[in-house]
């Protein structure tokens, strides 16, 4: 099977990206990116990519009307470098149901919560202040909502006493790093089928649920 050729949307850091690059370079993933997507001119995930001699495009809000317009670009893009699957990696903006219609069901992203509890932003701080026990991350489909889409992986990590934002956001990010690369090598492979908002995980299980000392992975 050919690797899935990606584009991955990205504003910041890029440390999420950073984990599929090196997904693809230790051959635990197969997949290729074809572009890396910024609208920040300035995110260091754009030298990132260009470390790894992966074509890399910048888009800013001011230069288009309104939000299809900049997405209509994106997308042209995206297209251009025949991308089969979107990858937002930290991405700070809402697609547009345009953006989404385009690439319906081959749109995925990363949350730092287990949802469906804390969408959204300020995420560690909301968990935090909620008291729960345990949060973690999740990667799943993107719909229209706002992380509302079906759930294709979750790592669960314990929320610690002495936890802080900045503490817990550490814990869960190394999770995050796991089932990003995880969920893209699913697809991949094609073993993933929708019932519903139920996504279920097809073949062997080898290394499922993964465990490391501080969560649980599943699939
Ligand atoms: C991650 O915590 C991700 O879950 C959230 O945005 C952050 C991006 O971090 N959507 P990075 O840019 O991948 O380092």
């Amino acid at each position: 099977m050919a690797p899935i050729k990606i584009g991955v949307l990205v504003s910041g850091r890029g440390s999420n990206l950073q984990a599929i690059i090196d997904a693809i370079e230790a051959r635990r993933l197969e997949a290729e990116i074809r572009v890396v997507v910024s609208d920040q001119a300035q995110a260091y995930a754009l030298e990132r990519a260009r470390k790894h001699q992966i074509p890399t495009a910048v888009f800013l809000a001011k230069d288009y009307a309104c939000r299809e317009d900049f997405d209509r670009a994106v997308v042209r893009c995206l297209r251009e470098h025949q991308v089969e699957l979107v990858c937002l990696a930290g991405f700070m903006r809402i697609l547009s149901p345009y953006f989404i219609a385009q690439f319906r069901d081959r749109i995925i992203n990363i949350h730092p919560a287990l949802l469906p509890a804390f969408p959204g932003l300020h995420v560690q701080k909301k968990a935090l202040e909620h008291g729960v026990k345990f949060s973690g991350c999740t990667v799943h489909f993107v719909d229209e909502g706002m992380d509302t889409g079906p759930i294709i992986i979750q790592a669960v990590v314990p929320v610690l006493d002495d936890d802080d934002e900045e503490k817990l956001a550490a814990r869960i990010l190394r999770f995050e790093h796991q089932i990003y690369p995880r969920a893209i090598q699913l697809i991949a492979k094609g073993r993933l089928r929708r019932e519903g908002r139920r996504v279920i995980c097809e073949g062997s299980r080898e290394e499922v649920p993964g465990r490391d000392e501080w969560g649980y992975v599943n699939p």
